[in-house]
């Protein structure tokens, strides 16, 4: 389990594995209009972030060959602002590497400056593997405006 930040004003953030069925995995991906309709489908992780237990926020990958489509990255709005999205992110980034992952791709509509400052940089759709644009969330899920980032994971 990760643990991140202290006792003090900036209390332990915990990060551990949940079940795609997770009630409130479910309902913060709904509130941030991100799409649920594929959770339960075979080759996804997914993790909470845990605070004073409760759930602030949540990540999953999906696997695509040997890259992971980072999916589900959303944060309790009430708590944004306070490092949990890097948390969650690094942790989720950290997951997908111990599975052997050699890149990690993502797509968001408006979050491309939080990924940006993490290590992920925009590409063309072309420049994608097939595997990362057949996933039912670049293929259907997300609209096509979404940005694609990449991040290579052996750096
Ligand atoms: C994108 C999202 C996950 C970011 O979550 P967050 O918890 O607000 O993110 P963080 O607090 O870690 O980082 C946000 C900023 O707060 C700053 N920050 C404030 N306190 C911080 C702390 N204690 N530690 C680290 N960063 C801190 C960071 O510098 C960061 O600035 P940056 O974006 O310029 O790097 C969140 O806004 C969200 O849920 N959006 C809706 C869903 C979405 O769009 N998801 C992406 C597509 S999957």
């Amino acid at each position: 389990m990760l643990r991140a930040g202290d006792h003090g004003e900036n209390p332990v953030i915990e990060f551990e594995p949940v079940s795609g069925n997770n009630p409130a995995l479910k309902r913060m991906l709904e509130a941030a209009g991100l799409p649920t309709d594929d959770l339960l489908d075979a080759g996804r992780a997914f993790f909470a972030a845990t605070r004073g237990g409760v759930a602030r926020g949540f990540g999953g990958f999906e696997t695509a060959g040997t890259d992971v489509l980072l999916r589900s990255i959303v944060v309790d709005p009430h708590v944004r602002g306070q490092g949990v999205g890097h948390v969650i992110t690094r942790g989720v980034l950290d997951q997908a590497r111990a599975g052997g992952a050699a890149r990690a791709f993502l797509l968001t509509t408006s979050a491309a400056p939080f990924f940006e400052r993490i290590g992920f940089t925009v590409i063309d759709r072309a420049a994608a593997p097939d595997a990362i644009l057949q996933t039912r969330q670049a293929a259907s899920i997300c609209p096509v405006s979404a940005i694609l980032m990449m991040m290579d994971l052996a750096s």
